[in-house]
Parts: structure tokens; C-alpha cells; sequence
């Protein structure tokens, strides 16, 4: 939440920092707001709303006014004050010549602002960041910190609770920029002659791939020359250099309306890089993990924590991790878990899914699993992130990329991922033979090619889509594997469409969901195969003809070829025939497609669904 970039270079820092703001916007769009250094002064403008206010406003004050090669930028996701121009960042203090920029909460904000307002400083927003530019101003003005900026930095970082990632400038310092973080993301990237620091290396990518990863509560003081990394009390502290694996084109539309319709489009790839590496020597090899197969064997319980798309990833591995390892598997919301005291030990297995790898609710349930000595493996999307770093260990998924807000091609990079892990663990346990490992693992390696034969047939689903852009509301139906899919669809269509959707397990409709069915509403029904699982099949044929006598539309998702489910369809969208375990890697794709094209119906902006911001790095 909220996107931030900085650099001290040769190029017009405006330009860069504008640039890099245009591809962390998908972080939040609430405000925007620009600092450069200029003489020895600073020009600042911030807009609420979208980038392209703050961009029209810059056309009208006049961008020569911001002819400096030092400066920071900053996209918001509102927390602390409503999304108005005063609330935008960069902020500043009294003087003008101190700017920040902040990502986070700061919790302990009104204490320090009544020590502010106690000592006679107006603040002029309502938010927690305006706190620190007033700090540092301070701090830089007197005692044992004057004049120095970085260490006037640390000391008001010392003196902060919560999660920060801070961007400082001050007019005295016209080409040093100093950053900070604790439990927020940034990452600094190295240029020639010129650095960068960034919420995200796509503010940066179109210059380096070169980047460093920050640890936790880490100062980086950038210059034109490069960078420097201390703690919090300013002794030099390690960082990790990184080399981006994708380049520029993996953060552009390449010729897609939306984001959003090119990851989806990415899906077979998306599934097939997370694959690659992790089969070797007859098997499954999770390399990028730090347990042992000793440690596996140890495990005699499986929690998955998560939020949203990636929770769901986690209750369609449920079924597959039971069925090959005989372990129970707990999936639970990690906004849940963390409140809870759930019963964990050192043989508990604890699989963190993450994206971002920045959830502020996973990154704690993390941290309350490992206070109680469970093993975390943290399922994750981004190179160094926050929850990976806390982890015992990580299995990359390797999706590229995700900028479109709602999830697509890394939930089924984390469908993939959590299997590999339940095939890790069937391997070191002895429940599934060799041969039986290998060949779950190869019809996974299929998946790609089958993702990409839904992708061929989507026209009818996109036609059904510009249909049902006046509906009211839309139910999703499944069982078993389909169930955790109803759930990604309904919320696929909440948040992009902004349309009631709920998702249900097919057997409980007749426990309260039939009351609402209507005629004409639409029920989309996750079939089952009729072969892999014909008794669940007949059991969702009789849920569909119960809901369909009552007048619902029924849109019901199949295998191709089940032609008992034809009179029960009022739209049958037929999928390939895959084994059980490994169709939610299809059917989803359909789901995903419909509520993208309901919402460009709609006139909505399918990337940026409203309120809503990619990375959720608050409670
Ligand atoms: C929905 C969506 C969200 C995320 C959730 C977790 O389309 O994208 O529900 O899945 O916010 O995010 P990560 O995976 O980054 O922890």
C-alpha cells in the first residue's frame, strides 16, 4: 500500500520519478505527489486522485519548475486522513525545505503529534506521515543531530512504532536522499550514475536491473555514486545485491487493455516457470527451501495462512496435501490465525502464501507461528520480501510481475506452488512412491498447455460477461476442489465489478443459500468430472436442476465432453478434462475472464478496482 520512489541521478528527476510512479501506481491511487530539488529549494505538487491529476497539474503549474535531477515521488493508499490534496504526500514540515514520503502506519502518531503541537508546530494535514517531516526538521535543526541528515533520520526512526518505509530530502542536501524501512517494503537500484530507491523494483526497472535489498530497520543513504546501509543507530548493516530476472516488457501492457488481461493471458507460463528447476533425479526438489527432508518427515501438521485470492490457493491445496501426505491441513485467514492461539509446536508446518510477500496480516501470523517454534515456509511472488526474509524457508512462485490489483496468474502459481509442497512432503513421509510423485508431478507439468486451451475459447465467456453487466447479483456453486474456486469467483466479481457475489458449497444450499435463488439470477456451477469423481458429479447434476427449477440462469462450468450436465445449462462453458486435483488450474481461468469483462461492461478500471490496493501492508 502506497507506492514510493526516489533518485539522485543525471536525467530530469521529475521525468524518472513520474515514470516509476506510473508502474507502482497499482499500489494505491488515491493521491499523488512529487518533491525535486531545485537550487537549493524544493518544488513540490500533490494532487488527490490518480496519477494523471497530479500530471495535469504539473501541466498547468509548468514541469520547468521542477528542473532538478534529485527527487522522490509517492502514490497513495489512504490510511490515516481522507484522500484530499493536504493528505497527499510528499509532506513537509514548517520550512519547506524538509519533504517525506511514507508507506505504513505509524502507530504511535498522536503521541507525537501532540508532542509537536505541545511545542508549538501546526501541522497542516490530518495524516500520521506529516509527523516525521516535522520530526527530522527538528532533529536536523538541534542537538546532537544538527546538520546531519542521515543521522536526523535515524534518530526519528528510533522513535517510531509500526510498519515504515520513509523517503527524506532536505533542501541543504540537495543530492543526498535518505530512506528508511521497517516491515515495509523498499529496494534500491543501481544505475550508472545514477540511484534508485523504490517500493518496488518496477519503479526502476527501465534503468537497472541492479538492485539491493534492505533488511529490517535499515537506513540507505543515496547518492549520484552509489549507496550506503546502516541500522537504526548507524552502524553498517549488510544488504543483499539482486539481479531483477525479468525486464521492462514483464511490467508493460504489451498491447493488452488492462494489465489484468495480459496475467491472465500469462497463466501457462505463470504455472510452468514456478515448475521449472523443481524435478530432478526421478524428484521433487525444492531447492529454494532451507528444510530438510528430516525436517518434512518431522511434520505431523499442515497450517496454510493467507488473505484473499492467496487464502483460497490454500483451501484447494487442502484437499491435495491431505490426499497424498495422510497430514492434516489446516487453511485459516491470516487475520484469523494471528489473533488466535492456534496449536502449533516445532513439527507444525506453517505455508505462508503471499504474492507480495508484504501482508501485513500473513507477515504476523508468520511471527506468531514462529514465536511458538513452527517451521514457516513462506509460498511467495516478490524476490526478498518481508515474509520470505522472516521465514524458515521460501518456494518461489515465479509468476512475473503481478500489477493488475486483483490476483490471477499468481494464484495459480500458488495452486502450483502449494502442490509442490504437498508433494515434497508425500516424498519425505513415504506416503506416495516414487512413481506416484512422478507422475503427479508430470501431470502438473500438463497444466500449462491446458491453461492455455482455456485461453483459446474465451469469446463465449467475454460475450456472457457483456450479458450479465446488468445483473444484480451472481452466486458461485462447487464442491470439493470446486469449492475454493466458487469462492475465487464470487470474489473475482466483488472486487472488480463491484457486484454481490457470494460463493457456496454446492451441499449447502438447501441449508440457507436456496432462499436466495430468483428466477433469472445467475448461478455459475464448478462441475466436477464426471469421471474423476462421479459421485460428486450427480450430486451437483441434482444441485443444479433444483436451482434451475426455481428459476435461476444456469451457467455451469463442465468438462468437455460431460453431456449429462447439457440440459441442466442454460450456458455450458466446457473446460479440458484434467485430473480432479489439478482443475481448479482451469476452471478458475473462465471465472477470472468473466468478471474482468462484466467490469469493463460496467465502465470500470479492471486494474485499479476502487478502494482497493495491491499489496495490504495494514491490518
Ligand atoms: C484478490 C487479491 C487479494 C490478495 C490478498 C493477498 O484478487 O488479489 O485477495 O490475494 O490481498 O495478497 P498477497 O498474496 O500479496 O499476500
Amino acid at each position: 500500500m502506497c507506492g514510493i520512489v526516489g533518485y539522485v541521478g543525471h536525467r530530469p528527476a521529475l521525468d524518472v520519478v513520474l515514470a516509476g510512479l506510473r508502474r507502482l501506481e497499482y499500489r494505491g491511487y488515491d493521491s499523488a505527489g512529487v518533491a525535486v530539488l531545485v537550487g537549493d529549494g524544493l518544488a513540490v505538487e500533490r494532487k488527490a486522485g490518480r496519477l494523471a491529476n497530479l500530471e495535469a497539474r504539473l501541466d498547468e503549474v509548468g514541469r520547468d519548475e521542477f528542473a532538478g535531477t534529485a527527487g522522490m515521488g509517492h502514490t497513495r493508499w489512504a490510511t490515516h486522513g481522507a484522500p484530499v490534496d493536504r493528505n497527499s504526500h510528499p509532506h513537509r514540515d514548517a520550512t519547506g525545505r524538509v519533504a517525506v514520503v511514507h508507506n505504513g502506519i505509524i502507530e504511535n502518531f498522536a503521541a507525537l503529534r501532540a508532542e509537536l503541537e505541545a511545542a508549538g508546530v501546526e501541522l497542516s494535514s490530518d495524516t500520521d506521515s506529516e509527523t516525521a517531516a516535522h520530526l527530522v526538521a527538528r532533529a536536523y535543526a538541534d542537538g546532537d543531530t544538527r546538520g546531519d541528515l542521515p543521522a536526523s533520520v535515524r534518530s526519528v526512526c528510533r522513535r517510531l512504532e509500526g510498519a515504515f518505509t520513509l523517503v527524506v530530502t532536505h533542501a541543504d542536501v540537495p543530492d543526498l536522499i535518505v530512506a528508511a524501512r521497517r516491515s515495509s517494503p523498499l529496494v534500491v537500484g543501481i544505475g550508472e550514475g545514477e540511484t534508485f530507491v523504490a517500493s518496488d523494483v518496477a519503479a526502476f526497472i527501465e534503468h537497472t536491473r541492479h538492485a539491493v535489498e534492505l533488511g529490517q530497520d535499515q537506513v540507505v543513504l543515496i547518492t549520484r555514486d552509489g549507496y550506503e546501509v546502516v541500522d537504526f543507530h548507524g552502524e553498517p548493516a549488510p544488504a543483499k545485491p539482486f539481479t531483477v530476472d525479468w525486464d521492462l516488457s514483464a511490467a508493460e501492457k504489451g498491447g493488452h487493455e488492462y494489465f489484468m488481461l495480459k496475467e491472465i493471458s500469462e497463466q501457462p507460463a505463470a504455472i510452468e516457470n514456478t515448475l521449472r528447476g523443481h524435478f530432478a533425479g526421478g524428484r521433487i526438489v525444492l531447492d529454494e527451501q532451507r528444510l530438510s527432508d528430516q525436517d518434512l518427515r518431522d511434520v505431523d501438521k499442515v497450517f496454510v495462512v493467507a488473505c484473499g485470492s492467496a487464502y483460497h490457493s490454500g483451501l484447494v491445496a487442502k484437499y491435495a496435501i491431505e490426499h497424498w501426505t495422510r497430514l492434516p491441513v489446516e487453511v485459516e485467514l491470516a487475520s484469523e490465525f494471528r489473533y488466535r492461539d492456534p496449536v502449533l509446536d516445532r513439527d507444525t508446518l506453517v505455508v505462508a502464501v503471499s504474492q507480495s510477500g508484504e501482508t501485513a496480516d500473513t507477515l504476523e501470523a508468520v511471527r506468531h507461528a514462529r514465536e511458538q517454534k513452527a517451521r514457516v515456509l513462506a509460498v511467495c511472488n516478490t524476490n526478498g520480501a518481508q515474509i520470505p526474509r522472516e521465514s524458515d524457508a521460501v518456494l518461489y512462485t515465479h509468476a512475473g510481475p503481478e500489477i493488475g490489483v486483483a490476483s490471477t496468474k499468481a494464484f495459480l502459481a500458488q495452486i502450483a506452488a502449494n502442490y509442490l509442497v504437498g508433494l515434497a512432503l508425500a516424498q519425505a513421509r513415504g506416503t506416495k512412491y516414487p512413481d506416484e510423485v512422478a507422475r503427479e508431478f508430470h501431470e502438473l507439468e500438463a497444466m500449462p498447455e491446458a491453461v492455455g486451451r482455456v485461453l483459446g475459447t474465451t469469446a463465449q465467456v467475454q460475450a456472457l460477461g457483456r450479458e450479465l453487466s446488468d445483473a444484480k447479483a451472481v452466486l458461485f456453486l462447487g464442491r470439493h476442489v470446486g469449492y475454493p474456486v466458487a469462492l475465487e469467483g464470487a470474489l473475482k466479481l466483488k472486487e472488480l465489478a463491484y457486484m454481490h457475489a457470494e460463493g457456496f458449497a454446492a451441499g449447502e444450499l438447501k441449508h440457507g443459500p436456496i432462499a436466495l435463488i430468483e428466477p433469472g439470477l445467475p448461478v455459475v456451477v464448478v462441475m466436477p468430472s464426471p469421471k474423476g469423481r462421479a459421485v460428486l458429479h450427480s450430486k451437483l447434476v441434482s444441485n443444479i436442476s433444483e436451482i434451475q427449477a426455481r428459476g435461476a440462469r444456469t451457467i455451469v462450468i463442465a468438462e468437455e465432453g460431460d453431456d449429462t450436465v447439457r440440459p441442466y445449462a442454460d450456458e455450458l462453458i466446457e473446460i479440458p478434462a484434467v485430473p480432479t486435483l489439478l482443475q481448479p488450474l482451469v476452471s478458475t481461468v473462465p471465472l477470472q475472464v468473466l468478471a474482468a469483462e462484466i467490469a469493463r461492461s460496467r465502465g470500470y478500471d479492471v486494474d485499479k478496482p476502487r478502494n482497493l490496493a495491491k499489496s495490504v501492508t495494514v491490518e
